[in-house]
């Protein structure tokens, strides 16, 4: 067994050690990956966004994607990091190409102002945290949605999943709410549809409209559109919103008590990208956050040593991305900035 891992390893490295060598095992790949993805995504060819295209700044970048996710899964099977990566239909796609669905962007003013002791809650009351929380088994999370390759929607995604726990907790009724009847009507409180936005904004919409649609009267999209939103459609309301202070105990409590919340992340990377299972622990992951997300739960892995407690995340990028669309992320150093901007409606 022992004699096998350190066989499986080294072919690895082998095989590593040839794409650097050769580019011609890449070009093979390369063209295999071209292939299927034109199979299973037809369509794609007519895309500048995917760029499978036979530029050699296509194969530059799916030659950069393939290094980072071979490096990273050496890690993962040598036990040096705990989560794996794979390609997908972006890996030729530009930075700038995969970024356009990072578009969380609040003005300065708004970015999770620290909270003073004057402020109404009081998250050290809840004494009680279970070792594990998931709201997924609570009926509090909707299936993952896809914001789609061109729509820097995630902000609207955020907020309803925040919404949507909300409701359901309370009302008992799990309703997806609709994110194209944010990106089409809240821009008068600063969303920018497509281009960028962020969640206060879309509470802010949210409480004043007053109320949102759900996704089945008001489908989305992923392109700006005109303000359809008529009284009729009214499916969900909100009275206020909350911001949570940046501290990742604080963030626990306050998870349950409150339920699922609406938060921020640092995106803009191929280990977050090709993410693909495990709990994310890229160290490099720090920075200004980009991409609004929601956090649905934590836990702790105690086959590793030390047990390695961790966040459970919904993302908006289908369920072919992370674990059916959901990702593990490490606990304990704000990593992603996770704990920078993080806010939930009150109903
Ligand atoms: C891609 O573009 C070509 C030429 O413009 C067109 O004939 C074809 O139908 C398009 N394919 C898809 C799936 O949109
Ligand atoms: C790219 O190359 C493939 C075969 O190598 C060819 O079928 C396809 O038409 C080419 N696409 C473009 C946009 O040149
Ligand atoms: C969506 O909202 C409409 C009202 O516009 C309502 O009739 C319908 O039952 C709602 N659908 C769900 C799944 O809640
Ligand atoms: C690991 O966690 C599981 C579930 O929380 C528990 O049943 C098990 O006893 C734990 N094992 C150890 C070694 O702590």
């Amino acid at each position: 067994m022992k004699f096998f891992r350190i066989f499986l390893i080294s072919s690895i490295f082998l095989f590593d050690n040839s794409y650097t060598i050769n580019d011609i095992v890449i070009r093979e790949k390369y063209a295999n990956w071209k292939r299927k993805i034109l199979r299973t995504s037809p369509g794609s060819q007519n895309s500048t966004i995917f760029l499978p295209s036979n530029t050699s700044e296509g194969f530059l970048n799916f030659k950069k994607s393939l290094m980072d996710i071979s490096k990273q899964n050496i890690k993962f099977l040598t036990g040096r990091s705990q989560f794996q990566m794979k390609l997908n239909i972006q890996a030729s796609s530009s930075d700038a190409a995969k970024n356009i669905r990072n578009g969380f962007n609040p003005p300065k003013t708004s970015e999770n102002p620290s909270l003073s002791t004057s402020d109404s809650f009081d998250y050290q009351d809840i004494t009680y945290l279970p070792p594990s929380l998931d709201y997924r088994d609570f009926g509090l999370v909707t299936e993952v949605r896809d914001q789609g390759y061109t729509c820097g929607s995630c902000y609207a995604f955020s907020a309803n999943c925040a919404l949507e726990g909300q409701v359901a907790k309370y009302y008992g009724k799990l309703t997806a709410l609709s994110e194209q009847n944010i990106v089409d009507c809240s821009t008068s409180y600063g969303n920018k549809g497509c281009d960028y936005g962020y969640m206060e904004a879309a509470f802010k919409y949210a409480k004043f409209n007053p109320g949102l649609a759900n996704g089945t009267t008001y489908p989305y999209y992923g392109i700006d559109n005109q303000c359809q939103y008529t009284p009729q459609m009214l499916s969900a309301e909100i009275s206020a919103y909350t911001f949570v202070p940046k501290d990742e105990n604080i963030l626990k409590q306050a998870l349950v008590d409150v339920g699922p919340l609406s938060i921020a992340i640092k995106a803009d990377l191929n280990s977050i990208y090709y993410y693909t299972g495990g709990i994310y622990d890229d160290d490099n992951c720090r920075g200004t956050v980009n991409h609004a997300v929601c956090l649905v739960g934590y836990g702790t892995d105690n086959t590793t040593t030390p047990p390695t407690d961790y966040w459970i995340i919904k993302n908006s990028w289908s369920n072919d991305w992370g674990e059916n669309g959901f990702m593990k992320m490490k606990m304990g150093t704000n990593l992603c900035g996770i704990t920078n901007y993080v806010i939930y409606p009150n109903i």
